[in-house]
């Protein structure tokens, strides 16, 4: 097969030339605004380059977790996605919380309700219930312990013995884990309409025009391409490996925004994103909802954001917990 049989030009990002462009004046205004609300802002590493380059942190859901359990600031603005800030408030819930976009979700979330859950239990009480960090604060206040694809395997290895593992909600994930691990689990039937895209035969493809390049995949993949790669990790982890291996260049089997990540922390190696079979990218629709100007904006109205009641942010906080002290 040749690279003729590609069907949209590959995404590459060369190695940057230079100083990064100077902020833009809404950019400005944003860094202002945090100055006087007395605010930090968190960001995800999905999140377009323009809310990263503002943001005090940017990095995984495990490093987002930690920095919004000890932040001291009067206000916690959280670009990701719903889940993510609704964790930053069950940590930390005496400061406001703002979301940029109330309505960014995350598909993966959603496979898996909180009332499907409860009733799994009392069908099942034996089950002791891991639960991916991508899910509801209803789904975390009925699970034993939290884990992220940054910290899964260490969680897992924490579970007593004698328990089931439940994984929920994302298949891939788990049975990731459960193979590194060799720990037996039933598997929620969840998955990130985003990762599931990849396909081994479009990375196979890519990699003929790119012979060179180390494939880097997130673990909400599925197991071929899972399988294929030449290493595995949380967003974050990325970023260690492609700075330490000696390869040049590296596929980036994940969401695209990853990439600005990249690029600022190793700017002398190439990046090219991972393909779809359609598309020589993959972006997470519910992540891009969050923009510059709304980012300006919830500073400026102290709005959306993020609510609950007391009683289940105190239940969903005990498994957050217990994975904050099993990971450090
Ligand atoms: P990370 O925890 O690796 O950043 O992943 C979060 C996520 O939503 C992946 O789709
Ligand atoms: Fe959810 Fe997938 Fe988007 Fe991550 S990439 S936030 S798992 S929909």
């Amino acid at each position: 097969m040749d690279t003729a049989t590609l069907n949209y030009e590959p995404m590459v990002f060369n190695p940057r030339q230079g100083d990064e462009a100077p902020l833009t004046a809404i950019q400005q205004e944003v860094l202002e605004l945090k100055q006087s609300r007395n605010a930090i802002i968190l960001a995800h590493n999905y999140q377009v380059d323009a809310i990263q380059r503002v943001a005090d942190y940017v990095g995984d859901s495990l490093g987002l977790a930690y920095r919004a359990e000890e932040a001291q600031a009067d206000c916690i603005v959280f670009c990701g996605v719903h889940f993510m800030a609704e964790t930053a408030k069950i940590v930390n819930p005496d400061k406001p919380v703002l979301l940029p976009d109330m309505d960014a979700g995350c598909s993966l979330s959603d496979s898996c309700p909180a009332e499907k859950l409860a009733a799994y239990k009392e069908a099942n009480p034996e089950v002791y219930v891991v639960a991916y960090i991508n899910c509801s604060a209803g789904v975390k206040a009925l699970s034993d312990v939290i884990c992220t694809s940054g910290n899964a395997m260490k969680i897992v290895e924490r579970v007593p013995e004698d328990r089931p593992i439940l994984f929920v909600p994302d298949q891939n994930l788990g049975q990731w884990v459960s193979k590194q691990t060799g720990r037996p689990m039933r598997l929620w039937p969840g998955s990130c309409y985003a990762h599931v895209l990849f396909t081994q035969q479009s990375i196979e493809r890519l990699k003929l025009k790119f012979p060179e390049a180390l494939v880097v995949a997130h673990p909400e993949c599925v197991e071929t391409v899972r399988d294929n790669a030449d290493e595995v990790c949380s967003t974050e982890k990325m970023v260690g490996f492609c700075r330490e291996s000696t390869a040049q260049q590296f596929i980036v089997v994940t969401e695209t925004g990853m990439i600005h990540r990249l690029q600022r922390e190793v700017p002398e190696k190439t990046f090219i994103a991972g393909p779809t079979d359609t598309c020589a990218c993959n972006e997470c629709r519910f992540m891009k909802m969050n923009t510059i100007e709304k980012l300006r904006d919830c500073l400026k109205d102290m709005t959306p954001q993020i609510e609950m009641p007391e009683e289940l942010r105190r239940k969903a906080y005990l498994p957050i917990k217990r994975m904050l002290e099993w990971s450090k």
